[in-house]
């Protein structure tokens, strides 16, 4: 059955303010306004470009905007990431970036991006969820440096972290879509999310 936004997950945090904003797909419409909103949260052009390049290469697995009016007001991506060792290379995805316009934060939006994220990756039968970020922000979500701590990987850092949905891998060296290469030339690591 296809994935359909549902405040769900929210139910359990009842306390998050929603306001009215709504989460879903991005759509053709929608992807102008992704750039801007990332070209304001983020120094330079590297993560509205990763985001570019990405669709453009067919590595999006997940885009997801929250809506508020008619204004796309937050958006998160998660890119395809293989985990390649012994045997067929397993497919994981990538959260990168994750974004919220400064007048909606702290309204529990990014929250819900992740939330409604995660559910949709699941439904659609996804394990593995990798980040570079801020463990502070993302342990939140269930992400933990010690899930990504065998993975070979340039990020390999406290930063790197893993979420599993289902049986995955816990070693192996991870393989970011090529778009991530020209991120990576430009920012250093903490700007990867
Ligand atoms: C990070 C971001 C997406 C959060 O959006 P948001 O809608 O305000 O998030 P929520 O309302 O769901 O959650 C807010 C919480 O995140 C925390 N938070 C925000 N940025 C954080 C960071 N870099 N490190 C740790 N915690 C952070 C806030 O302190 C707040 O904590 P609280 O719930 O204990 O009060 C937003 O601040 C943003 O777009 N920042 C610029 C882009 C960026 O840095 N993205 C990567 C995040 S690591």
């Amino acid at each position: 059955m296809p994935w359909q936004p549902s405040d769900r997950l929210l139910a359990a945090k009842p306390e998050i303010p929603t306001g009215n904003a709504v989460m879903r797909l991005e759509d053709a419409d929608d992807i102008s306004q992704i750039r801007d909103l990332l070209e304001v949260s983020f120094p330079g052009f590297g993560e509205a470009d990763l985001v570019d390049n990405l669709r453009r290469d067919g590595d999006l697995v997940l885009s997801l905007v929250a809506e508020d009016d008619g204004i796309v007001i937050g958006h998160t991506a998660f890119s395809r990431l293989w985990v390649e060792g012994e045997g067929a290379p397993f497919p994981a995805v990538a959260l990168a970036p994750l974004a919220v316009y400064p007048e909606y934060q702290q309204h529990g939006v990014a929250t819900r991006l992740v939330r409604e994220a995660h559910a949709c990756l699941a439904a659609r039968g996804e394990t593995l969820s990798v980040v570079v970020g801020e463990p502070a922000y993302y342990g939140r979500f269930g992400y933990s440096n010690k899930r990504a701590a065998r993975f070979i990987s340039e990020y390999q850092s406290p930063y790197l972290m893993a979420l599993s949905f289902g049986a995955a891998p816990w070693e192996g060296r991870l393989a970011y879509a090529p778009a991530f290469a020209a991120l990576s030339a430009n920012d250093p690591i903490q700007d990867h999310d």
